[in-house]
């Protein structure tokens, strides 16, 4: 039997790039029934859905009421997804409502639910909006983050429908059982590299090209967190489902990660960032002068994980001060792009920095910057290793979500 998705479609005008889902869908052999809410088929009529799913479209629970649909759909679906999730829909989903087919299937769902928010700036950071989508989390449901970008009218801004490729990554996911370990935390990720100006044409930088932290967030995504990334000259295509924050230099990276780890249940570090910047930059492009020129005087760049770590070292003691049993502390993860993986000098590294897991990994031979695969072993505070053998990027990423989960929890 092939798995049973349901779509789930809100009135927003993006319901149109939910035809371009329903396809990935159905020829990745999924049975997809479309549940358009009423007023959705002003923007995309049933015909659309109908002939695109091989299904029948229905909006309410009177139509076929024999096969009892407003419990039927949603009881034997193996996943339900809902795009465009509209600030109304996101509303009846928090209350529990049940005034039409979608909304009943959403109460009898049991099965994971995947929301893809889309709708104006204002509605998505109203705070009624906020809270519903925080107690949508908190049940383990998975909303994405809107993409920020062009909206309907003339205006930008964070609302846009992430890109159907990106909710059906997320759906797959899901499908294949990703726990959902994350879900109702906040986490934030730096990945890419940091550059530092010498002058307006040139810079100090590293080979990085943020595939390991976007991997990162979007196992994160996928295992319902709300995940934030500080993104230093990535040119990737952002990871759908999470907030996307860009930078250019360590010192950007570092105002940007320490504003967004403020509340953030855990941090990984998984971007290359420039131990040094020149001391000053050249306003005006540095020529060649027939001699050669001044030596680059460099300066040390903050060391934005071991802040981090002192800085939760303060607030704990705070805490503890005020109560004697505080919540969890954020868990912090280091990433170690070595040519030595010794373990002493991992532990000694795992030390320095005062975080929770060093996750190190060796570069060359074919792994590290801009490659699909790495290979690890993640260093913990409490003394384990644990190995990751060579794969795909998103098993580590997995594999180091599942060591936060486990201190998370
Ligand atoms: O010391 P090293 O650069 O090898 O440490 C790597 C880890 O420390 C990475 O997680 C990286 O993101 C973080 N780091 C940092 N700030 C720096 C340098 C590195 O947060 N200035």
């Amino acid at each position: 039997m092939p798995p049973r998705v349901v779509l789930g479609v809100g009135a927003g005008i993006a319901a149109y790039k939910c035809c371009e889902l329903l396809r990935l869908l159905t020829e990745s052999g999924f049975r997809v029934r479309v549940v358009p809410t009423p007023d959705a088929l002003r923007f995309v009529g049933e015909a659309t859905w109908a002939a695109l799913s091989g299904e029948p479209v229905t909006t309410d629970a009177w139509t076929d009421a024999w096969q009892v649909p407003h419990v039927r759909i949603g009881q034997s679906a193996d996943l339900v997804v809902v795009a465009p999730a509209t600030a109304d829909l996101l509303a009846r989903a928090a209350a529990g409502m049940a005034d039409d087919l979608l909304t009943s299937t959403l109460l009898t769902a049991t099965c994971p639910v995947l929301f893809a928010p889309a709708m104006h700036t204002e509605m998505w950071q109203h705070p009624a909006t906020r809270a519903n989508v925080s107690v949508l989390r908190s049940r383990g449901t998975v909303v994405l983050e809107p993409a920020a970008g062009r909206l309907t009218g003339a205006d930008s801004g964070p609302g846009r429908l992430p890109e159907p490729e990106e909710i059906f990554a997320v759906a797959v996911r899901l499908l294949a059982g990703a726990p959902r370990d994350l879900a109702g935390r906040r986490v934030l990720i730096s990945a890419g590299g940091t550059r530092e100006e010498i002058d307006p044409v040139r810079f100090i930088g590293n080979w990085s090209t943020g595939t390991q932290g976007y991997a990162l967030a979007r196992a994160a995504v996928a295992r319902g967190a709300e995940a934030t990334v500080v993104a230093a000259n990535v040119a990737l295509p952002d990871p759908g489902g999470a907030k996307v924050l860009r930078v250019v230099s360590a010192c950007e990276m570092r105002d940007a990660v320490l504003d967004a780890a403020a509340g953030a249940d855990a941090v990984v570090m998984a971007a290359a960032v420039a131990d040094y910047r020149p001391e000053a930059r050249s306003a005006a492009k540095i020529k060649k002068a027939g001699q050669p020129p001044e030596p680059l005087r460099l300066t040390e760049n903050p060391d934005i994980l071991a802040e981090l770590a002192a800085l939760r070292h303060q607030q704990r003691g705070r805490q503890q001060r005020a109560h004697p049993e505080p919540g969890h502390p954020q868990v912090l993860v280091g990433f170690a792009a070595e040519t030595d993986t010794s373990a002493d000098a991992a532990r000694a590294k795992l030390a320095r920095k005062g975080c929770d897991l060093l996750v190190v990994n060796p570069v060359g031979g074919g792994l590290g910057f801009g490659t699909p695969d790495n290979e690890a072993a993640v260093y913990a505070a409490d003394g384990t290793v644990t190995p990751v053998p060579r794969g795909p990027k998103e098993v580590l990423a997995d594999a180091v979500w599942d060591l936060v989960a486990a201190r998370l929890s």
